[in-house]
């Protein structure tokens, strides 16, 4: 060691870590970084794996951020709602970022172990399942690839029987004087809710007189905000497949970009995006 080479003890940080939590402990590093085992010699599925363990993780976080805020709008507290929703939105920017990053890989990479993965997908992802069906994308048929899961299973239809986050604030909404249709309020909440006309004029009003409405109207913006970065997920998603794969089928099983091109249609939050038109 150099004289001028730092040593942290001479400061006073702590360098015995024998009987102490340490930053592995607390992070539990063995587990996380014990858990990238690729099946094939190919360089690229190291990026891979890492590409979707990180996916999934912020996919933990934003789990975490859209319950508590659908909790809190339905206590009626607000704000501390709309900085969660906020947080999520950053977490989807997040994602979208890391699509460069996957990017690098070109399809001869992906073709060295493409064959190994067998038949796993993103489809049988059950964290994003789990945030499709909290915002209200409810399609009762994505269980199937969890039968094999009890307690996945179970965790989906139990968030298939809870109201969505857009459920609860549509009866805020209704709450704070909007008058939203009462079909709405007391829709089956298993199933996706569909463009309403009445709950667009509902918004409508907001949006013609924010000062009045600020609350609901802050709060429909963050939702907004939120549904333009998960869109952008959904297309960066579908853009790099075509440039991985091109047409070829999903590993899932479904036709790859027909199937994700189509999920581009899915509108979280129908009437609040339909409201533009008509101000
Ligand atoms: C080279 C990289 C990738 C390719 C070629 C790819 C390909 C596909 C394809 C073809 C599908 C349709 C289902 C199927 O038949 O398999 C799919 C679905 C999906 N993928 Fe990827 N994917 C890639 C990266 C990722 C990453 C990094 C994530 C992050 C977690 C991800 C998450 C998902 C999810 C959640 C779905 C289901 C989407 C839905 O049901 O709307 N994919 N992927």
């Amino acid at each position: 060691m150099s004289s001028n080479d730092y040593d942290p003890a001479v400061e006073g940080a702590e360098t015995d870590f024998a009987r102490k939590m340490s930053y592995s402990d607390y992070l539990q590093l063995d587990a996380l970084l014990g858990a990238q085992h690729p099946i094939s010699d190919a360089h690229d599925e190291m990026l891979f794996i890492i590409q979707h363990q990180t996916s999934e993780l912020w996919m933990r976080l934003a789990i975490h951020e859209l319950r508590a805020a659908r909790h809190a709008i339905a206590r009626e507290e607000v704000s501390p709602a709309m900085k969660m929703l906020a947080r999520v939105s950053r977490i989807f920017e997040q994602l979208n970022n890391a699509w460069d990053v996957l990017r690098t890989m070109t399809p001869s990479e992906y073709t060295h172990f493409r064959s190994r993965l067998g038949q796993s997908s993103g489809l049988q992802s059950y964290q994003y399942r789990l945030i499709e069906y909290l915002l209200g994308n409810r399609n009762g048929a994505m269980l199937k690839p969890h039968a094999h899961d009890p307690e996945v299973t179970a965790l989906l239809k139990a968030e298939l029987a809870t109201p969505s986050l857009y459920d609860e604030v549509l009866r805020l909404a209704d709450r704070k004087g909007l008058t939203m249709p009462a079909a709405v309020l007391s829709r089956d909440v298993h199933e996706t809710h569909h463009f309403d006309e009445s709950v667009m004029q509902a918004w409508r009003r907001v949006y013609e007189a924010p000062e009045a409405n600020w609350m609901l109207y802050e709060l429909a913006e963050k939702l907004v905000d939120f549904e333009d970065y998960f869109r952008r997920w959904r297309f960066n998603h579908v853009t790099t497949v075509e440039r991985v794969i091109g047409f070829k089928r999903g590993t899932g099983g479904t036709g790859g970009v027909s199937y994700l091109k189509r999920m581009l249609e899915v509108e979280l939050f129908p009437e609040l995006w339909r409201v533009r038109t008509v101000l």
